[in-house]
Parts: C-alpha cells; structure tokens; sequence
C-alpha cells in the first residue's frame, strides 16, 4: 500500500486516520479523504494532516488502498459514481452490514476486498477491529493493513459466520458499558460522591477490570470470586446483581439484536 484514501470523513473515519497518521505507519502525505461537505473536510483536514479531494473519482484517482467510510445507505449510490475506478484496488470496508458476500453483487472480480468491523473505542485507540475471515486481499497486503489497523486497537480475524455476532457485542457493548458507567456512578452519587469524581471512578475501575482480565488471562469468574470474601460485601452485591438478572439482561440485550 502506497496512498490511503477515504471515502467518508465522519467520526470512524477520522478516528482510523488520526491512529493510522500518529503511529507514523503512513504518513499524512500518502492519506487522501473525500466528503461532500467540502468545508468541514478542509477543517479536518488541517487538523488531522491528510489531503482533501473534491470528488470521489480523484479520490480513487489518488489512492491504492481505499477505505469505504460512508454511511451503509449511501455506498451503492458512491459505487455507481465511481464505476470502473476500483479496478485493480484494494478496498477496505468498514460499513455494518457490507460484508464479502454483499460486495460480491457490485464489485468487479479484480478489486480485492476486505470487510472490517471497528468499534467507538477505536477513537482513543482502544478499539476492536474485526476483520472477516473471507477476502480477496493478498496475503502481505493484508497483513500491512491488519497492522495499520492494530494502530486504533486489537485486531482479531473472525469467520465470517461470526461478524454479525461479534460486531453486535463489540459495536453495541459501548453503549451498554456506557449505562452501567452512568449507574454506578449514580449509586456513588447516591451515597455522596461529586458527580464529577464519580465517572472518574466507575470509568477507571471498569477500564482496570477490563485490563486485568486481559493481562492476567484469568477466567473473569476467578477474578470475581477474589474479590469475593467470605460473608464480605462484594458477594453480597454480586448476589443482589444475580437476583436482579444482571447476567440475564446482558444476553438479552443481545438476543434482541441477534432476532
Ligand atoms: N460509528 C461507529 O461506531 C461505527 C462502528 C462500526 C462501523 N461503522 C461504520 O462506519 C461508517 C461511518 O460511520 P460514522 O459513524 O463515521 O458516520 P458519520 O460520522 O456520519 O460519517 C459519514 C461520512 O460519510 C460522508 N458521506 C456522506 N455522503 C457521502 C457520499 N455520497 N460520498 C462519500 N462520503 C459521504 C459524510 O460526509 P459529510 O459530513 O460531508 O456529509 C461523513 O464524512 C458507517 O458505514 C458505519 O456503519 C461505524
């Protein structure tokens, strides 16, 4: 890969193109983007380093490797107006729901393609990057491309059996770790702790049980029952989130999706 180009300049966009840029992997002048607010793509543009274009063909034009980064419902009106362009390239898809298979119906056989699944946390580098088991990259193309990604966060292969799962559980756990934030910050709350100092708390301690898990490699049940002292507190509060179907409405919250 020599040049990177962007079609879509929106919040994942930019969060791939700030990692990518900093990590010095690429640098800003091989990374090109194209939205069609012209203006807010400038200003980003000054801000994060890469090129702005002013069409989506020059944007092809000007890239090897492109990254689809617009909005599902606006790609196959982007693929008509690129037409032929792609040929020849490869083209990393970050869209939900534009998977290998679905490209198939559009794209011609010598575009080779990937489909790559981020999550919001990629914004601070601390994302999961999903890459589907079934592509048509080359084999070190596709590794100088896992590596870019692994700038925003942990890359993990998954079969393409398994996207849709685990991109429901790592796109929209965010949002449910988010309410538990807000919950446990409210109980803190309750019993006297600023708000401001609160999400600080609740936030860094989920961030360190997420880090000590990943560190130790013990099972998450190990770390808990250490905690858990004989007739302490923590067991009893694990015992009101048992008989409150806290467990439970973890996994429903993603059978919901899944129907
Ligand atoms: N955000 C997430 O958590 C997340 C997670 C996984 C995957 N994704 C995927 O990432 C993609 C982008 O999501 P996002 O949250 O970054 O959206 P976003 O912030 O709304 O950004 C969408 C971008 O697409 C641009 N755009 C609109 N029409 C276009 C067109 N015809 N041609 C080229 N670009 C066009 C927009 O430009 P203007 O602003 O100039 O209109 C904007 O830069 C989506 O496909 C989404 O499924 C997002």
């Amino acid at each position: 890969m020599k040049n990177l180009g962007f079609i879509g300049m929106g919040n994942m966009a930019q969060a791939l193109a700030i990692g990518f840029i900093r990590s010095g992997r690429i640098s800003k002048e091989n990374v090109f983007a194209f939205a069609p607010n012209q203006d807010k793509l400038k200003a980003n543009a000054e801000k994060i380093g890469f090129t702005p274009k002013a069409s989506v063909t020059e944007l092809v034009e000007a890239a090897d490797t492109i990254i689809m980064a617009c909005k599902p419902y606006q790609i196959e009106s982007v693929l008509k107006c690129i037409g032929d362009k792609l040929r020849g390239k490869a083209l990393i898809s970050i869209a939900a729901g534009w998977n290998y298979q679905k490209y198939l119906n559009y794209l011609n056989s010598d575009v080779r393609f990937q489909f790559v699944m981020p999550n919001t946390p990629a914004m601070v580098g601390e994302g999961v990057l999903l890459f589907e088991s079934t592509n048509s990259l080359e084999a070190n193309e596709r590794h100088e491309i896992m590596e870019l990604f692994s700038t925003t966060g942990f890359v993990q292969e998954i079969d393409s059996s398994l996207m849709g799962i685990a991109g429901t559980v790592t796109g929209c756990g965010p949002a449910f770790v988010d309410i538990m934030i807000e919950a446990y910050a409210d109980a803190a709350v309750k019993y006297g702790v600023k708000r401001s100092d609160a999400y600080k708390l609740v936030s860094q301690m989920i961030l360190g049980s997420a880090k000590l898990q990943l560190e130790t490699g013990e099972h998450p049940a190990i770390l808990k029952d250490n905690v858990c002292s004989p007739a302490g507190t923590t067991i009893r509060g694990v015992t009101a989130l048992e008989e409150n179907g806290f467990r439970n409405a973890c996994i429903k919250s993603i059978d919901v999706i899944m129907k």
